[in-house]
């Protein structure tokens, strides 16, 4: 596996690619690698010949006093875990590579942006929707692969890619799940073993709500109510959001039908998490 620092070997590694004919799945990520991530880069190894997987903490998306400078990190870790998923290179740029001093140029998906994770997150999906921007025009990949766990992410790069008109096919793969059904993520690393307990509530108010609605709830605020009150009956667990909305829209609903997005993003002590679950109603 290789392992390139610039978008000048980015170029010629892919150009050695297409000139062979193969195609090329890239696989997004800010390092620190779990089941998540591989199951991505496994899911991309069995779709293209060649599978690039970029690892880079996007200063873009971490607002002020969010947790850019302790967001963990271990690249020889990562390097052994992406390899043994088939990964055949790793794009792993520095800060200035990616912005260089002068840098002026964003990338914004109105609406979508603003509500649940963009509410509480002013400009992270700002962040996120340039870095990727970047990482297609340097990649040029025919597939990119995006988990569901951030699912507001996912329909936000759809739409990125619809409206700016990016050549590349978008590969959502569903949320990898801890034994316990907590939601695997870098940032539960940051958990105490008492904070690990709270961090189940997340998955425990998307079952409670997932429940409801199978039993014939369609009172999206009766929905919500219970879903806090089973977060809330956890320990050290303060709420970001609960949200029962329309899973394509992602705006609030009333009256629960069709496709429904429950979210919700809590803070476990220091720690905010975020999980979600699709609901279809007939
Ligand atoms: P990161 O949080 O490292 O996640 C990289 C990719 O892995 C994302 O597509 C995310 O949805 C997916 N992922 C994370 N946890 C997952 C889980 N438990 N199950 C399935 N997929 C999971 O998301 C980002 O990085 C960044 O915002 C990025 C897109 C790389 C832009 O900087």
């Amino acid at each position: 596996m290789e392992v390139l620092t610039t978008i000048a070997a980015v170029r010629e590694f892919v150009a050695g690619a297409r000139k062979r004919g193969q195609s090329i799945g890239l696989v997004p990520t800010m390092g620190y690698l779990h089941e998540g991530h591989l199951t991505l880069a496994r899911t991309a190894r069995e779709q293209n010949d060649v599978v690039i997987m970029s690892i880079f903490v996007n200063p873009t998306q971490f607002g002020p006093g969010e947790d850019l400078e302790r967001y963990p990190r271990d690249l020889e870790r990562d390097k052994r875990l992406a390899a043994a998923a088939g990964v055949d290179a790793i794009f792993a740029p520095s800060v200035e590579e990616m912005y260089p001093s002068g840098y002026a140029t964003y990338v914004q998906v109105e609406g979508l942006s603003d509500v649940l994770c963009g509410a509480s997150r002013p400009g992270h999906f700002r962040g996120v929707a340039t870095v990727v921007s970047k990482l297609f025009n340097i990649v040029q990949p025919d597939r990119a692969y995006f988990g569901l766990k951030d699912y507001q992410q996912a329909v936000i790069i759809k739409r990125l890619v619809r409206d700016l008109n990016f050549p590349v096919e978008i590969i959502t793969v569903p949320t990898v799940r801890e034994q316990d059904g907590l939601a695997m993520s870098s940032r539960n690393k940051y958990l105490s073993p008492e904070e690990r307990r709270s961090a189940l509530s997340l998955y425990r108010a998307l079952q409670l709500g997932t429940r409801l609605i199978v039993e014939g709830e369609r009172n999206a605020a009766v929905v919500r109510e219970a879903m806090t009150r089973e977060i809330l009956s956890y320990p050290d667990t303060r709420i970001d959001y609960v949200a029962v909305n329309d899973a394509a829209t992602l705006e609030p609903l009333d009256a629960i039908r069709g496709r429904v997005l429950l979210a919700v993003a809590v803070w476990v002590g220091g720690t905010r998490l975020i999980d979600n679950m699709i609901v279809e109603v007939k």
